[in-house]
């Protein structure tokens, strides 16, 4: 467990230098991933808490690998969204980041459940661990959901996290998106 009294920034960093070269069931490693989801956030236009929240969406998958929580598996940890959230949100960043990142595996559930076509898009991964977290929402929990005011950047975060998912994507080095963070946090 990193220690608190250290900048969040160098905490991710470390994180990223420990475990974000691995593989989670993608055909990327959990960096490309992320990095490739505040990529194409940044192309969507949105907004610079939803953008790092993008970046940051999975750091849960690394935070437990950190911590060698039990429940982890070959998709990586089941929790991750609450973990991540939970973990940022102790070390300063804003509802605007930590609440998208809290609600995207919900944001799964509830895209599956009201738009038609989304489970035949989604990766392999992404269908195996939606048995996993509960599947399709049914209708009050879609109207929870909907109720939450996290709840429209969640359905962004979730889209762009089936974008990210390319093995063959040109990517910045880390620093680039470090730096970011660092001026976000100041
Ligand atoms: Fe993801």
């Amino acid at each position: 467990m990193p220690d608190t009294n250290v900048s969040i920034v160098t905490q991710l960093s470390d994180l990223f230098d420990a475990y974000g070269a691995r593989d989670y069931g993608e055909h990327c490693t959990q960096y490309e991933h992320m990095a490739q989801c505040g990529w194409w956030a940044d192309q969507r236009g949105c907004k610079e808490p939803l953008v790092l929240a993008a970046f940051l969406h999975d750091i849960g998958h690394l935070i437990a690998e950190d911590q060698a929580l039990p429940e982890r598996d070959r998709w990586g940890y089941r929790f991750h969204d609450s973990l991540g959230a939970d973990w940022l949100e102790a070390r300063g960043l804003p509802a605007t980041v930590t609440n998208p990142i809290r609600l995207h595996v919900q944001a799964k559930r509830y895209l599956v459940a009201t738009r038609p076509g989304y489970a035949d898009g989604l990766s392999a991964a992404s269908r195996a661990t939606l048995a996993q977290q509960g599947g399709p929402y049914d209708a009050a929990a879609c109207r929870q959901f909907e109720a939450h005011p996290g709840s429209a950047d969640a359905v962004v975060l979730r889209e762009l996290d089936e974008l990210g998912k390319s093995d063959d994507f040109e990517l910045p080095p880390i620093t680039v998106w470090l730096e970011r963070l660092r001026r976000f946090v100041v």
